[in-house]
């Protein structure tokens, strides 16, 4: 549950206008164009949308680890009331340890396969808390671990002798550890087998309920984010054409995008061989997307507006927020900066 002052939740994070660019040898390639939304204190935001989408260039560009040839080519990231996006390097370093982690797919990429449990927790407190005697930052790390429901015996393990949800709650711990208020978890049950990611997608929430974390959980899985996330942002050729609470938006999705994907959910509860719903025609070549809006060329509802003009994200009901000309007058839009193609 996200913490609320009076009645409305509180903001940890403000993304404005977010843009990423991969500078290709084919042209720059427009993986995520002004994205723009809020992460609650104490929410599990959902990510979803198709693969090529930009979930994990957005996740990486709120932390400004986006590699050459990519940048953030355009807009804010306002954390606790501060924009990253002015910070030097060494405060980058301090807020990418601290305040927000990010974990991936696979675990053994972030581990050191010779570093035991124990090394890597203490190594990241005392990166980031220098003073910090040896005793006490082991004494953490065993009142951490056992918080993350692992014995402290596993403290002595090397990764490879863990199990793959014990190794992704490791990842956590590193983070949660220093108090992180933000983990950006990018695909990170997705290699895990159907039994523990469901235990692990259980316990995101045990954690986030007891450290009082935001958690922004990118997945293509959409069955899976439903059963814990409270909102859910669904992204489309890299902008966010959708966000709102997650029961309104699988009882009532209003983008023509959001509609088709929630359609196809398998009746099943988790089943792993289900994809996304298939939808016909293809997603966008990000190098030249559809001018207006990028979904128009699939849409069962394109109008001729929607191919001219981009529309913008505009609240459609409490918290609903849809990028979609159905719900927008053109004669009553502005042509400013939002309405770029
Ligand atoms: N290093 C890179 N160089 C060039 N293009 C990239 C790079 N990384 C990602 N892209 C492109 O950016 C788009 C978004 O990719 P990505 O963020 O990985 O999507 P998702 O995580 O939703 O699958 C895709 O079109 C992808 O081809
Ligand atoms: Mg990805």
């Amino acid at each position: 549950m996200s913490s609320e002052k009076n009645g409305k939740p509180e903001v940890l994070s403000e993304v404005r206008e977010l843009s990423v660019t991969y500078h290709t040898r084919l042209g720059p390639v427009s993986a995520v164009d002004r994205v723009s939304f809020d992460i609650y204190k104490g929410e599990i935001l959902g990510l979803v949308g198709e693969s090529g989408c930009g979930k994990s260039t957005l996740g990486k560009g709120l932390m400004r680890m986006i590699a050459p040839p990519g940048e953030v080519s355009h807009g804010q990231h306002i954390f606790d009331g501060e924009d990253i996006m002015q910070y030097n390097e060494r405060q980058m370093r301090d807020f990418r340890g601290r305040r927000v982690s990010m974990i991936f797919q696979d675990p053994m990429t972030s581990l050191n396969p010779v570093q035991r449990v124990d090394e890597h927790i203490i190594e990241a407190i005392k990166v980031h808390e220098p003073g910090t005697k040896k005793a006490n930052a082991l004494e953490r790390a065993k009142q951490l671990i056992e918080r993350l429901g692992i014995q402290d015996r596993r403290l002595s393990d090397y990764p490879h002798q863990l199990s793959g949800g014990m190794r992704q709650r490791v990842m956590i711990g590193l983070g949660l550890v220093l108090n992180a208020d933000l983990i950006i978890a990018d695909e990170a049950t997705t290699s895990l087998d159907v039994i523990v990611e469901a235990k692990l997608v259980d316990q995101l929430k045990q954690i986030r309920d007891e450290f009082g974390v935001s958690i922004l959980m990118i997945t293509h899985n959409i069955a899976l984010v439903a059963q814990v996330a409270d909102r859910l942002a669904v992204m489309y050729a890299g902008r966010m054409v959708e966000l709102g609470d997650i029961k309104e938006v699988f009882a009532n999705p209003k983008h023509p995008y959001t509609q088709g994907l929630l359609s196809c959910i398998p009746t099943t509860k988790i089943d792993k061989t289900e994809e996304l719903y298939k939808m016909p025609g293809e997603p966008p070549n990000l190098t030249h997307p559809p001018k207006g809006c990028r979904f128009h060329p699939r849409c069962p509802h394109a109008m001729p507006i929607c191919s001219q003009k981009r529309p913008t994200l505009k609240e459609e009901g409490d918290g609903h927020f849809v990028h979609c000309w159905l719900y927008q007058d053109p004669e009553l839009e502005d042509e400013g900066l939002n309405n770029e193609v």
